[in-house]
């Protein structure tokens, strides 16, 4: 199949070669048989996508995003929910509890590539949009509640990026929960060395030490919590375990806000 990706569409396939690979491996901790699906029918070489650290922290950051938002959904069923730069990801059927209104977002050209291998479902659509313009909001369904996932997506905005998206959604929803992953300082820094993102033409945007500096650049949202991969991976292997302190304070981590 002929693909043409931006820079950071791109990096879409790192979690899709993740998921695949981790899917048929003995005692795999996720199983995404559609990862595998896609991989096989894009027919395009990923071995490069799926190196140690970067499968280690794919498999932890779906587990830990997936466990929060099936909390979120429990807590509110009919919630409109939003995976703003969904990439390949299939969350919607991980998750749904046969009530939610699931959107796929992306732009423009990655939901053009995604609809080679997906199709709408009963309330899953998919929708050409930018994190960084409201305008795709306009046509949702109105809820009270809106639950947003951007896993892999800040991490390539600067911070003029966040703040443009933090207020598109707070401007845009009247409440939500954002579900977001954060990166440090040290990989905006050192990014070119990220062992799976230095494969792409994609750089590292702003880095934080704490999502509550995010607070600073939307005053109506306020922080939840925050979780660094490290606790899932160090479950893992003695590698993740020896990462959890040597990277104490530079993996990835799950940031939860509200507003
Ligand atoms: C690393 S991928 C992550 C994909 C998916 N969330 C996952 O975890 O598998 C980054 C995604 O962000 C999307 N993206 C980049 N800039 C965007 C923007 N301004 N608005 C919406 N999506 C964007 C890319 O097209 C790409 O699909």
């Amino acid at each position: 199949m002929d693909l043409k990706f931006g820079d950071v569409q791109e990096t879409a396939l790192i979690p899709l070669a993740i998921k695949a690979s981790e899917t048929v491996r003995a005692n795999a901790r996720i199983k995404d048989y559609k990862a595998k699906e896609i991989i096989d029918t894009l027919g395009v070489d990923v071995s490069k996508f799926d190196p140690f650290l970067s499968h280690e922290g794919v498999v932890a950051r779906t587990l830990m995003f997936r466990r929060a938002l099936v909390k979120l959904i429990e807590k509110y069923p009919d919630a409109l929910c939003i995976n703003l730069g969904c990439g390949f990801d299939d969350k919607f059927s991980q998750v749904d509890n046969g009530r939610i209104t699931w959107f796929d977002v992306d732009l423009p050209d990655q939901i053009e590539v995604r609809r080679k291998v997906y199709e709408d479902r009963d309330r899953c659509t998919m929708l050409p949009g930018s994190a960084l313009d409201g305008e795709w909001t306009k046509g949702l369904p109105k809820n009270d509640m809106t639950i947003i996932v951007m896993e892999g997506v800040l991490e390539y905005f600067s911070k003029e990026q966040v703040k443009v998206c933090l207020n598109m959604l707070c401007d845009s929803f009247p409440h939500g929960y954002l579900l977001a992953e954060l990166h440090s300082p040290f990989l905006e820094k050192h990014g070119s060395h990220h062992d799976a993102v230095k494969n792409t033409n994609a750089t590292f945007g702003w880095g934080t030490k704490s999502g509550k500096e995010l607070l600073a650049l939307e005053p109506r949202m306020s922080f939840v919590s925050e979780k660094s991969y490290n606790d899932e991976m160090k479950k893992y292997s003695i590698r993740g375990k020896l990462f959890a302190i040597v990277g104490k304070n530079i993996n990835n981590r799950l940031a939860i806000f509200r507003w």
